[in-house]
Parts: structure tokens; C-alpha cells; sequence
């Protein structure tokens, strides 16, 4: 197996672009289609101040480091969840990147700001982990921005994520959602733009970009999430993907070329009734925000256990 461009020997293969490439001219590939993402959508430029949400895991650290070498003004931000082991991981794992580039890296710890780890936010919550999980982050990540002044929050949700969660939204016409699926939402109510920029790069990419490129990061998937059912979706659509190479890009990018517009009235009408929480200052629909309720239950839940540990 040969590199297209360059005729040494490739490391990948590409069927969707029917391309195979060498170290160098993958890494060159994957840098070109987060550039392209970022061109097409419009989602920052140098001049903007960069966020970039790191869990330790291969596309948040692979997009940090495609942008610190496209020149992008960018640091990190990890929040500690308190899932056991695997959060101590992912943090050695995106303290270890930061200081290999030289970046900044702002850390949050849910436990100890704000007095709760996922597993009781999501008991005393009675969500799933990985929706009161989503709530947290959204809120810190939004929060973390504001406070330091940051224009553009960055996730590395990569093709598969987002082609798994507009299955999933098509699958049960969920148009709300449809309306709001983009890979950027412009900024709001002071918070930041929100971008992802590797949506036309998938799992299987990132996984090979991190290894050509040196980057260690954490293997194992959340250890709350199994039993997921984006996981079930990601197995269908790969499923497809075997046999027809380029279906799940093209039915996520024709998405967002030919249908995604059609949808925006809906999302829109949903953000209208938007007023600000009265205990932190987020845009909410109620008076008090779905996280500061989060906060509330999660904290009180545990404060019996700790008055009854310090009285004994
Ligand atoms: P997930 O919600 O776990 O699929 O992660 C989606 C994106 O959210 C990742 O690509 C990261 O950009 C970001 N993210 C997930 N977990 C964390 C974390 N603990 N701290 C900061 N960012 C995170
Ligand atoms: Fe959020 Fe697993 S990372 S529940
Ligand atoms: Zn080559
Ligand atoms: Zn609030």
C-alpha cells in the first residue's frame, strides 16, 4: 500500500476518499479537512481567543493540537468529573499534552467546586450519567469561557459522533433538535461561539492521528456510558459504512448542506422564551437553570451522608 501523494509506503487507508497516505501527508490531510470545516462553516479565526474542551481522549486532544499547529490562540480546558479512575486518567493524560506544547490548561474539579461527582449528580438527579454529565459540562464549559474571556468554545465531536446523534434525531423525527444540529452556534446571551471542527474527520482517523503523532491518550471509553444509545447507532451506521464507503459523511455534510436549514425555525422558536437563571446568570426557560437544580439535589443528597460521618 503505497501514499497517493507522495508514493512511500502509507500507513492508512482511506476508502471514503479513495486515498491511502504516509505519516506526513495524513497528518497534512487531517490538518487540511479541520481547516476546510473551519473555512466552510465559518467557525473562527487566528485573531480569536481559543477554549478547547480536553477530556484526555483522542479527538479533544487531536483537535488542540491540529490547532496549535494551524496558529490558533489556543488553551485547554479539563473538567474533573469524579468517575473514579477513569477521571484521574484522562486528567494525567491532558495535563501531560498541555505541558508537551507548552499550552495553557485550566482545570475544573465538579467534586470539589461545586460538591458532587457524576454518579451522585445523576442518583440524586434521577438522569441518566451521561445526560447529567452533559448538563454539568455544557454549564462549566460555557462558564469557564465566560470567565476567561474566551470568543469560541471548541469540542472535538468528530463525524461519527455527530452522524450517530442526527441518526438518532431522524430516527425520531426529533426536529427541535435537527434545527440546532450544526457545527457551529453563534454565541448568545454573552456565552461564547461553540464549534467543532472535526466533523468531516472520523473516529478511526483521530485514533491514527494521535498515534503518528505521538499523543498518549485514554483508551477506555467512560466507564457511565455503556449501554448508551448512540453507541448502537455508531455500530449501524458503520455497519452501512462497510459496504458503501463515504455514506456516513455524505448523509451527515448533505445534511448540513441540503436539510439542516429547513429545521432552524424550530430551534429557534425553542431558544425565544430564553431568560437568565436567577442564582448564576446562565440563559435558562425556568427561573432557576436545569444545573443549578443539578447542584441543589446532587449537594443535598450528600450532605446527611457527611454530617453523619463527621458526627461518628
Ligand atoms: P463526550 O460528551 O464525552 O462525547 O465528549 C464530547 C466532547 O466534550 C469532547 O470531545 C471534549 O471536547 C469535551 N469533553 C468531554 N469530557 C470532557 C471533560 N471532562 N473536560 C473537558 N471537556 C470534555
Ligand atoms: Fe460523562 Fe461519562 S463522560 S457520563
Ligand atoms: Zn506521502
Ligand atoms: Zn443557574
Amino acid at each position: 500500500m503505497k501514499c497517493t501523494v507522495c508514493r512511500e509506503p502509507a500507513v492508512i487507508d482511506l476508502r471514503r476518499h479513495n486515498s491511502n497516505f504516509c505519516a506526513s501527508h495524513f497528518t497534512k490531510f487531517c490538518r487540511d479537512q479541520t481547516q476546510k470545516a473551519i473555512d466552510e462553516f465559518d467557525m473562527m479565526t487566528p485573531a480569536d481567543k481559543v477554549l478547547v474542551a480536553v477530556s484526555g481522549g483522542k479527538d479533544s486532544l487531536a483537535v488542540w493540537d491540529i490547532l496549535l499547529d494551524l496558529g490558533y490562540a489556543a488553551s485547554g480546558l479539563y473538567i474533573g468529573l469524579g468517575i473514579g479512575d477513569y477521571s484521574d486518567e484522562s486528567k494525567r493524560y491532558a495535563r501531560e499534552f498541555a505541558e508537551r506544547r507548552g499550552a495553557e490548561l485550566i482545570e475544573i474539579d465538579l467534586p470539589a467546586e461545586y460538591g458532587y461527582d457524576i454518579p451522585e449528580g445523576s442518583r440524586a438527579a434521577r438522569r441518566a450519567p451521561c445526560s447529567a454529565c452533559g448538563l454539568s459540562k455544557r454549564h462549566l464549559f460555557d462558564q469557564a469561557a465566560v470567565d476567561g474571556g474566551f470568543d469560541v468554545l471548541v469540542t472535538g465531536h468528530n463525524l461519527d459522533d455527530e452522524a450517530a446523534v442526527l441518526f438518532g434525531n431522524v430516527l425520531h423525527w426529533q426536529t427541535e433538535y435537527l434545527g440546532r444540529q450544526h457545527p457551529v452556534l453563534p454565541a448568545r446571551h454573552g456565552f461564547p461561539r461553540k464549534v467543532k471542527p472535526l466533523v468531516r474527520l472520523g473516529e478511526r482517523e483521530m485514533a491514527a492521528y494521535c498515534i503518528v503523532s505521538g499523543i498518549d491518550y485514554i483508551v477506555d471509553e467512560c466507564p457511565m456510558a455503556v449501554g448508551n444509545k448512540h453507541i448502537g447507532y455508531k455500530n449501524a451506521l458503520n455497519e452501512i459504512e462497510r459496504t458503501s464507503p463515504g455514506t456516513k459523511a455524505d448523509f451527515y455534510l448533505s445534511f448540513l448542506r441540503k436539510a439542516a436549514s429547513r429545521f432552524a425555525g424550530e430551534a429557534e422558536e425553542s431558544r425565544d422564551g430564553l431568560g437568565a437563571c436567577e442564582r448564576c446568570g446562565a440563559p435558562s426557560t425556568a427561573d432557576v437553570c436545569a444545573f443549578c437544580r443539578l447542584v441543589e439535589r446532587a449537594t443535598s443528597a450528600r450532605q446527611p451522608v457527611e454530617l453523619t460521618r463527621k458526627g461518628s
